[in-house]
C-alpha cells in the first residue's frame, strides 16, 4: 500500500514510521514533510491546496491518504478527496468542527449530555468586556470560536488579565465564550471511530507549558507519556461510555457522522471527569507515545474507519511506556532563529526513536526550521525505565539555543 500523509510536523514522521515499521505501507510520501523523511518521500506542496494533493495522489498511485494537521480537515480536505474516489482517513469538513468550533463542540456536548463546564457566550468584543467588568469570581476560562493554532485559550486569574486578552485577540464580530476554571489534572483520551464505533486509545498526557514545573507561555506541547495513570481502566471506561460514544452517537444522529481519531483532553478531579475541548486529529506530541505503543497493525486500523468496519477490531497495546521529550528553539513559543545546524542525531542509541518536527535536510545536514524541532522517544517496561533512557540519550543532541523541559511525566513518576 502506498500512503500519503499530510503535514510536517512528529506527529507525521511518526505515522508515517509507524506505517513503515509495522508492514501497512510499502512506501510512505508526506507533503510537505520534514528533514526525518528521506528527501525523495517528502512532497513540497501545502496540504491546503486540495488540487495539488489529487494530484500527487494520482502521481503517485496513493492508495490512502492520512491526514495530520486540523485544519485541512476543518477546511474539508475529506470531503473533496472523497468525492475523487481517493480513500482518506478523518471526519468530514462537518463532523471536523468538534475542534474547528469550540461553540459546536459546547453545543454536541450540552446536547448529548456530554460532561463539560458550564458556558456562556458572546459575541463582540464590547459585550464580553461589559460582562467582565461586573463578574467578581477569578480565575475564569476564555475561549475565541475557531481554530487558533493554541492561542485561543486564556485561563484569566485576574479582572485584569481577562481584560488584556479580551482586548489584544478579539473585535466587534469575535464569537467566544466563558467557562468555569475547574481544577484538576489534564490528560488525552483519544478513540478512533468509523463513525458507528469508537475504540479509546491508553490515555497520555501531555505537557503544555514551555518549561519546568508547568511554568511559562503554552506552546504546542513539550513532552508526552503513556499510559498516564490518571486515567486508570476504570476511568478510561468512564471516558468512553460518556464521552466517545455519546458523541459518535450524537454525531451520527446530526446527520454528520464522525470517522478517525476523535481526540478528547479531559480533566479529572476525583472521580469526576469533564470535557475541556475536542480534536480531531491525532494529538501532537501524543501520538509519538501511542503509536509506538499500538499492538494492531496502523493500516489495518485506517482501513476499518474508512471502510466501517472497526467494530471487527480489538485495539492493543504493548504492556510497556512510552515517552517523549521535545527539544525546541530557543525562544519559543516565542520568536526563535531558524537555520540552526542540529549535532548529535548519530550518536543516538538504536532503542530511541528520534521523530523530527521542525527540521529541514540541506546538503546532507540536518537544520532547524520551527519552534518544536525533535521529540526524542523511549520505550520501555516501566515509565522510570523509560524516562531514564530519554534523559540519558537527549543530551547528546544539540543546537545553538535548544531546550527541553527535564520533567515530563513528573505527574506520574517523582522528580529525577
Ligand atoms: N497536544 C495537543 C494537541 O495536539 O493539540
Amino acid at each position: 500500500m502506498k500512503y500519503l500523509v499530510l503535514g510536517s510536523g512528529g506527529r507525521e514522521h511518526c505515522i508515517a514510521w509507524r506505517l513503515l515499521n509495522d508492514g501497512s505501507a510499502s512506501e510512505v510520501y508526506v507533503a510537505p514533510g520534514n528533514g526525518g523523511i528521506a528527501p525523495e518521500y517528502c512532497i513540497p506542496i501545502d496540504p491546503a491546496n486540495f488540487d495539488a494533493v489529487k494530484k500527487i495522489c494520482l502521481e503517485k498511485k496513493i492508495d490512502v491518504v492520512m491526514v495530520g494537521p486540523e485544519a485541512p480537515l476543518v477546511s474539508g480536505v475529506v470531503d473533496y478527496l472523497s468525492k475523487e474516489k481517493i480513500p482518506v482517513f478523518g471526519p468530514s469538513r462537518q463532523a471536523a468542527m468538534l475542534e474547528g468550533s469550540k461553540l459546536y463542540a459546547k453545543r454536541i456536548m450540552e446536547k448529548y449530555g456530554v460532561p463539560t463546564s458550564a458556558h456562556r457566550d458572546f459575541q463582540g468584543k464590547e459585550s464580553i468586556l461589559s460582562y467582565l467588568s461586573r463578574i467578581k469570581d477569578y480565575p475564569i476560562v476564555i475561549k475565541l470560536d475557531g481554530l487558533a493554532a493554541g492561542k485561543g485559550v486564556c485561563v484569566a486569574s485576574s479582572q485584569e488579565e481577562a481584560h488584556k486578552f479580551v482586548s489584544e485577540n478579539c473585535f466587534s464580530d469575535s464569537i467566544v465564550f466563558i467557562e468555569d476554571f475547574i481544577d484538576g489534572e489534564e490528560a488525552s483520551v483519544l478513540g478512533i471511530s468509523d463513525g458507528e464505533n469508537i475504540f479509546p486509545f491508553i490515555a497520555a498526557q501531555d505537557h503544555k507549558r514551555a518549561f519546568d514545573g508547568d511554568k511559562g507561555p503554552n506552546t504546542g506541547g513539550m513532552g508526552a507519556y503513556a499510559p498516564a495513570p490518571v486515567i486508570n481502566e476504570t476511568r478510561l471506561r468512564q471516558v468512553r461510555d460518556e464521552v466517545l460514544v455519546p458523541v459518535i452517537n450524537g454525531m451520527k444522529k446530526e446527520g454528520h457522522p464522525f470517522k478517525g481519531i476523535l481526540y478528547a483532553g479531559i480533566i479529572v478531579r476525583g472521580s469526576d471527569i469533564k470535557v475541556l475541548e475536542f480534536n480531531v486529529r491525532f494529538g501532537d506530541p501524543e501520538a509519538q507515545v501511542l503509536l509506538p505503543l499500538l499492538k494492531n497493525k496502523l493500516g489495518d486500523l485506517i482501513e476499518a474507519s474508512i471502510t466501517g468496519n472497526l467494530s471487527k477490531k480489538i485495539l492493543e497495546f504493548q504492556p510497556r511506556h512510552a515517552i517523549t521529550v521535545v527539544i525546541a528553539s530557543g525562544g519559543y513559543p516565542g520568536t526563535y532563529e531558524k537555520g540552526k545546524l542540529i549535532v548529535g542525531l548519530d550518536r543516538i542509541s538504536s532503542d530511541i526513536i528520534v521523530f523530527h518536527a521542525g527540521t529541514q535536510s540541506k546538503n546532507g545536514q540536518i537544520l532547524t526550521s520551527g519552534g518544536r524541532v525533535l521529540n526524542v522517544t523511549a520505550c520501555a517496561d516501566t515509565l522510570l525505565q523509560a524516562r531514564e533512557k530519554v534523559y540519558q540519550e537527549i543530551t547528546k543532541i544539540f543546537f545553538e539555543g535548544s531546550f527541553f523541559r527535564s520533567d515530563i511525566a513528573y505527574r506520574a513518576i517523582p522528580a529525577r
